[in-house]
């Protein structure tokens, strides 16, 4: 699987951790930066990884920051872009099932790295449920897009 990554300067330790796993796992990872301590605005992070989404360079992305949220909001207004914050397996299986999320959120100071990890594996391993209601509730979203 193609992986787009972006992170901003609170998330750079786990944004590589993640990377190295998923590249040893065999998967390819776009990385969109940042990768340094050095201080970022998080919505630049946030655009670059929905860009290769959009443009299905990447088939999924994961973005992180500090807690995961000022990032997520910055990707959610992105138009097509679904971007599910999560802190466990259970939102990871049911953002995917449910909200079809093409991004992953993660928070390096709100969530330990095993964690992660177990998040990013349910994530990228769940597919859409296709269920009518679900795709019913995502057409909804798009409508307030426009
Ligand atoms: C950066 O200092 C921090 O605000 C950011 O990483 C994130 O936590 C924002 O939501």
């Amino acid at each position: 699987m193609k992986i787009a990554m972006a992170n901003d300067h609170g998330a750079t330790t786990y944004k590589l951790e993640i990377k190295k796993m998923l590249e040893e796992e065999g998967h390819t990872v776009i990385d969109c930066g940042t990768d340094s301590e050095e201080s970022v605005d998080y919505p630049d992070y946030a655009k670059a990884c929905a860009d290769k989404v959009l443009s299905k360079e990447a088939d999924l992305g994961i973005v992180l920051c500090g807690t995961g949220i000022g990032i997520s909001i910055a990707a959610n207004k992105i138009k097509g872009i679904r971007c599910g914050l999560c802190t466990n397996t259970t939102m990871a299986r049911l953002t995917r099932e449910h909200n079809d999320a093409n991004i992953l959120a993660l928070g390096q100071r709100t969530t330990g790295i095993e964690t992660c990890k177990d998040i990013v594996h349910a994530f990228i391993e769940t597919p859409f449920s296709n269920g009518p209601r679900h795709i019913q509730r995502i057409e909804k979203i798009k409508q307030l897009e426009k």
